[in-house]
């Protein structure tokens, strides 16, 4: 059964500081090396949200111990050969970070194993990551040719590849990696756009080697990695919620504490910038691995601006909340080359334009994107996540300033990259 909800108004604005929650995409990674390094791995500021949930679950399955308690993840590494072949299929949720890096990592095993994931990961396509790990070597199968799950890996021994990314992913970037650090001489890869660098980080950061040139990354094989402590920043893709919220709320002023700011990660800030919004970036001097920082953003006077070209994969997950921005802007906001909105978890410009324009916005879908032209007044109405945690979110951050209520169909989605978001929006208006 699917739950609606109906949500909160501020009647004075957004007010106080919050800590978002772990960044993503550097929790799951946290487990993945944790797994295959030597010793312990101590991860704190982990993401509990059903999405790295799955990722520990998966690896528990392959053999790993990994405690979990209130304030820290202990991962019991034994290296590479601590993983063991799984007597059960790998369940990887709804998360396609966890599917196409797993597989990467699965590549070099000398065992087999089936990963499934949700509804929606059985529409995401996987051939991406297929393709080249079948080049270095493995043997995957899986639906309609392999292209979806449920998805079958024989790994085994790999040969080091050259390959060309034909769309600008960290997450089949990564999955070539992981499979190029347990293959034979080197790997290259390079991308068309620069994509998060969250695993080069972290292989430096568990004492493995790592180089890049230009677009070109590059992997030796046969390496071991050794068990660390990690400090996850707080999501930037879940700040931007509330750094969106601030700025279209009348009279509000938040403070986003240890925010992760690396470069590949900060497009939302640039834009937001561009648009007008009042953004204070304060950087801290402790940067573990990735760079933080406090933002505190206040309500602002915005405009439309074009958005596209290589910030796209620097502000991908954020374009939904970008979108109901641009709905409070004046003038036309354009955003293109983001064709790969369509095989998120959702088709993201199908849902965030059907249920803006429910609220009223001036929305229009186009091949690669959206044209918004604003400044809208939102009005209530019934609208739904279409099963996506950040459809969800932009949701409910637009029913801020809806001149009626909002009932959101399906918000128990914002689990997947957010436990805390509702508790936290009742924070920031009770402060005020
Ligand atoms: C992610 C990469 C991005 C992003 C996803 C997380 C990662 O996906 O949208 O939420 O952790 O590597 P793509 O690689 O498909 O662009």
């Amino acid at each position: 059964m699917q739950d609606s909800k109906r949500l909160a108004k501020p009647a004075n604005g957004l007010n106080g500081e919050i800590n978002v929650p772990g960044d993503k995409s550097i929790s799951h990674r946290a487990i993945m090396f944790g797994s295959i390094a030597e010793g312990e791995t101590k991860v704190h500021n982990f993401l509990m949200g059903d999405d790295c949930l799955s990722t520990i679950s998966c690896f528990r399955k392959l053999g790993v111990q990994i405690d979990v308690s209130d304030d820290e993840i202990i991962v019991h590494g034994k290296g590479w050969d601590g993983l063991e072949e799984p007597v059960d299929i790998l369940d990887t949720g709804n998360s396609g970070t966890t599917t196409r890096l797993i597989m990467g990592l699965l590549a070099g095993r000398p065992f087999h194993s089936v990963l499934i994931g949700d509804e929606s990961i059985a529409r995401r396509p996987m051939k991406r990551v297929a393709d080249p790990l079948k080049q270095l070597g493995t043997k995957i199968d899986g639906r309609a040719g392999g292209d979806y799950t449920p998805l079958s890996i024989r790994g085994g021994d790999l040969q080091g590849i050259r390959y060309e990314l034909p769309v600008a992913s960290a997450q089949v970037k990564s999955a070539i990696l992981l499979a190029g650090i347990q293959a034979e001489g080197v790997t290259e890869v390079i991308e068309p756009e620069r994509t998060r660098d969250h695993t080069e980080r972290m292989i430096l950061q568990f004492g493995g080697e790592v180089s890049r040139d230009g677009q070109s990354i590059k992997v030796t094989g046969g390496q071991a990695f050794k068990g660390c402590t990690v400090d996850v920043p707080g999501d930037i893709s879940s700040a931007a919620f509330f750094m969106v919220a601030a700025a279209i709320v009348p009279g509000s002023r938040v403070r986003l504490k240890q925010v992760g700011l690396n470069e590949t990660r900060t497009g939302i800030l640039s834009v937001m910038n561009k648009m007008g919004a009042s953004i204070e970036v304060i950087p801290s001097n402790d940067d573990k691995g990735e760079p933080v920082g406090d933002l505190v953003v206040e309500t602002s006077s915005l405009h439309g601006i074009e958005i596209g070209g290589d910030i796209i994969p620097t502000l991908i997950d954020e374009i939904p909340i970008i979108a109901l921005l641009a709905t409070q802007a004046e003038g036309t906001t354009v955003i293109k080359n983001a064709e790969e909105l369509k095989v998120k978890e959702t088709n993201r410009i199908d849902a965030i334009v059907e249920e803006l324009k429910k609220l009223g916005a001036d929305i229009e879908a186009t091949d690669d994107g959206m044209i918004i032209r604003g400044k809208t007044d939102l009005h209530g109405g019934e609208v739904h996540s279409w099963g996506d945690h950040r459809i969800g979110m932009t949701l409910a951050i637009a029913s801020l300033i809806t001149t009626s209520d909002v009932v959101l169909q399906n918000h128990e989605a914002i689990n997947i990259s957010y436990p805390q978001f509702f508790e936290h929006i009742d924070q920031l208006i009770a402060r005020t």
